[in-house]
């Protein structure tokens, strides 16, 4: 049973390829279970209804989220009305919106869980204490857990991963927008995958547009990102998942680009 988690959706172009590579993706793998993280699919800024019912129509299951999570306004109503589209989880009470929902499948349910790190990110709610308390409540629904960890970085992604090992089916961070190649399964069964990556401009810097970016580096001045336009790239990751234990049985990183083709 496989369970397809696409990286950080940046902007128009990178809801393009997403759109274009979905399809073909769905063919060859077949995955019960599709994901995304939505943060910077609204022009590198948050989600609208809009996009979010985009990607659901294009076979979407669930919609991820981060520290963009309201950077568009209209989002605050329709979280709460639309369950497979969630934030993470340890944004302090009172915030709009969830940290966890279900995809039901004939095959299986899967419990989706996204969470937000605070190294070098702000102080959220702490994010092992919250993870303890969703990661109960889905293990009476179901074993099958998977885990968005929204972060920055490395050392608090691994900590996260191993302190939930063999109590989730995977982990795997997003947030930095390049794909790492450390996939592995930890010793309890956990899948883990420190950064997913993005889908969107390659040239761009983190899918920015480079001159900005460059700019705010040179000079400190407050400066306007914009979504980088030219060819683009896809990152996500495919699980396969054992259906009766909750582990991972194999975790495959997925990158389509310019220098790294599709094979049917
Ligand atoms: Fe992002
Ligand atoms: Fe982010």
């Amino acid at each position: 049973m496989k369970l397809l988690f696409i990286g950080d959706i940046m902007g128009a172009p990178g809801r393009e390829i997403v759109k274009e590579y979905l399809p073909l993706l769905k063919r060859k793998f077949q995955p019960a279970f599709i994901v995304a993280n939505g943060e910077n699919s609204a022009h590198g800024r948050g989600i609208t209804e809009k996009i979010a019912k985009e990607l659901f129509d294009a076979g979407v299951h669930a919609i991820t989220l981060g520290n963009h999570a309201w950077d568009n306004k209209e989002i605050f109503d329709y979280i709460d009305s639309e369950p497979r589209l969630i934030r993470p989880a340890n944004f302090p009470e009172g915030a709009p919106g969830k940290g966890i929902t279900y995809i039901k499948q004939p095959e299986g349910e899967l419990a989706v869980i996204n969470l937000q790190g605070r190294a070098f990110l702000p102080p959220l709610d702490c994010p092992f204490n919250v993870a303890d308390r969703l990661v109960e409540q889905a293990r009476k629904r179901t074993k099958l857990i998977f885990v968005d960890f929204h972060a920055e970085a490395t050392s608090e992604k691994q900590a996260l991963a191993w302190y939930l090992d063999g109590r989730i089916s995977a982990l795997v961070g997003t947030h930095t927008h390049v794909q790492t190649g450390d996939e592995r399964l930890l010793a309890q069964g956990t899948g883990y995958l420190s950064d997913v990556g993005m889908c969107g401009p390659m040239d761009g810097i983190l899918g920015m547009e480079r001159e900005a970016v460059i700019k705010k580096f040179l000079t400190q001045l407050p400066v306007r990102f914009e979504v980088a336009t030219g060819p683009a790239q896809l990152n996500a990751v495919l699980i396969t998942l054992d259906k009766n234990t909750g582990q991972t049985r194999k975790l495959e990183r997925i990158r389509i680009d310019a220098n790294h083709p599709f094979m049917e």
